[in-house]
């Protein structure tokens, strides 16, 4: 049976880390402010702010938020992204995804001002991650790694396979885990929807990371015995009778379980550990821009 990663447990430690740090920067009457922009009614998206600003509430950091209605035009988002960036106020800048279908999502991301860009998702943030230079590392990957790190999982000369391509979990956690010389070093694989036997690969996996956002994709005969099994996914299965949504990961987790040496759960294992980075990268962009490191 697989050991349960804890993905709670770790993101309280790394929270409980950040609230010393904030503190130092209170003494020196520096206010960690995360600006936090979200367009329309996506019932998900509104979940993920809440609980972004409820973290900042609970670490010290001051949240902003910015609700926009879902007919606001690009032109009034840009505005509001180009009055962000030049208030210094404002340490992070944050523009839940996915927008309206009218705004581009490119445009939007390439308008945030790389030093305040705590998503990690600007050009300039993954230029810095593709050549192993300093800078904003996306959440959801930075998470993963600390799960693996803390977990004392070795990723150096590990055959890692990431089953899915996005630019927000996929590609930037196979770059991360290809970094040399960092800890990671590993050899990585990156599978989607075209790939032609994926289980072919996933097969070959001592680290298999699931990030295709489909429920239950990665089955037991998918996987190596004693792989260390990270599923991203958060699918959205159901509706219980409380009104809450059922949740399911990329993975089938009671049969991968029985097979795999470590495994995260959905919930409580990935989720939790993108909101504890994000607010890591936000006590950065102010210790950088405070001139502290
Ligand atoms: N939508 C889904 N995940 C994320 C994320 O990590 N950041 C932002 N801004 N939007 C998202």
């Amino acid at each position: 049976m697989a050991h349960i990663i804890n993905g709670i447990a770790v993101s309280q430690d790394i929270k409980n880390e950040l609230r010393a740090q904030i503190d130092v920067l209170k003494e020196q009457s520096i206010n960690v402010c995360l600006a936090t922009v979200l367009v329309g009614d996506d019932a998900a998206s509104h979940s993920y702010v809440k609980s972004k600003i409820k973290n900042c509430e609970e670490l010290g950091i001051i949240s902003r938020h910015f609700g926009l209605l879902q007919e606001t035009s690009q032109t009034d988002l840009l505005q509001l992204i180009d009055s962000l960036n030049s208030d210094k106020s404002v340490n992070g800048i944050l523009v839940q995804l996915p927008l309206p279908s009218h705004i581009n999502e490119d445009t939007v991301i390439n308008a945030i001002n790389a030093d305040k860009d705590v998503d990690g998702f600007t050009p300039a943030s993954t230029g810095r991650l593709l050549i192993g230079q300093e800078g904003f590392v996306p959440c959801t990957p930075a998470g993963i790694i600390e799960l693996l790190k803390r977990n004392n999982i070795n990723t150096i000369g590990a055959e890692v396979v990431v089953v899915g391509r996005s630019n927000i979990v996929g590609k930037p956690v196979a770059n991360l885990l290809l970094r040399k010389g960092q800890g990671a070093d590993a050899t990585v694989t990156i599978c989607h929807s075209r790939s032609k036997n994926i289980k072919e690969h996933t097969l070959r996996a001592d680290i298999l990371i699931a990030a295709i956002g489909k429920a239950k994709f990665i089955t037991a005969d998918m996987v190596k015995e004693d792989a260390v099994v990270i599923d991203v996914g958060v699918n959205r299965i159901g509706i219980a009778p409380s009104g809450k949504a059922i949740l399911a990961g990329d993975v089938d987790y009671v049969e991968v379980t029985k097979k795999a040496s470590y495994i995260t759960p959905v919930p409580g294992g990935v989720g939790p550990m993108t909101i504890a980075m994000l607010m890591k990268n936000t006590v950065k962009a102010a210790q950088i821009q405070a001139g502290l490191i």
